[in-house]
């Protein structure tokens, strides 16, 4: 059997990836979490892991060095999706892209005066995408991380970032304005993998869509 390389995002979605991935019948021979290697062996024959940055899973799958890759949607938004198929919602890494400013900051004053407002995010395509699309302007500075602190800051009117639990947001005295879109982890498959490497390629989408749809149940 060919041999199949799955590109994992390292953080807090490697923690909900790994228990879908034993659902399937994939466990690391060590647990990534624990370790600095980037390469990971499995007890599944011939599959092994690559732990990566979330934002350049894609990449890697992109260009074939993955098989495939584990990504929330938010990553994928902000890649792009050529040269990536896109079989499964995973279920996994559920959160929501929002808008968020200081509590005491009037959003909709702002919005409703055509103010120019500033907008931090590492989120910069589908920020510019989402405000585009409601006519406004708004000036997108790019960040890296730690979002929150922008607007305590001074730096910017809003930032667009994902929450999960609200904790964040409300240790930082922000407030969500806007909702954008729910996220969650998809597969993405290499095409030319999914060709050449079928036979070893298939049995683990469809393991790994089974394992996502049997969490789904209540
Ligand atoms: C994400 C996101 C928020 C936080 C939201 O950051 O950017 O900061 O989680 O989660 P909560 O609603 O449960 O508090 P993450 O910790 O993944 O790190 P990052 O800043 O590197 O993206």
């Amino acid at each position: 059997m060919a041999p199949l390389t799955l590109a994992l995002s390292k953080g807090r979605l490697l923690d909900e990836t790994l228990p879908l991935l034993a659902d399937a019948g994939i466990v690391p021979r060590e647990d990534p979490r624990a370790s600095r290697k980037l390469i990971v062996e499995t007890q599944a024959p011939g599959v092994s892991l690559v732990i990566l940055r979330a934002s350049d899973v894609p990449t890697y799958v992109q260009y074939g060095a993955a098989d495939f890759g584990i990504a929330g949607k938010d990553v994928l938004l902000e890649h792009g999706t050529e040269g990536l198929y896109q079989p499964i919602d995973l279920g996994i890494g559920r959160c929501r892209l929002v808008v968020a400013t200081c509590s005491d900051y009037d959003w909709a004053r702002s919005v409703q005066r055509g103010a120019r407002i500033r907008v931090a995010t590492k989120y910069v395509r589908t920020a510019r995408e989402h405000f585009a699309a409601k006519g406004m302007h708004v000036d997108v500075i790019h960040l890296y991380g730690s979002m929150e602190l922008a607007p305590i800051a001074g730096l910017a009117d809003a930032i667009v970032d994902l929450v999960s639990t609200g904790n964040t947001l409300k240790a930082n005295g922000l407030v969500a304005v806007e909702d954008i879109m729910p996220i969650s982890a998809r597969l993405v498959v290499n095409p030319g993998s999914l060709k050449l490497k079928r036979d070893a390629a298939k049995p683990l989408i469809d393991a790994l869509e089974r394992a996502a749809a049997g969490r789904a149940k209540p």
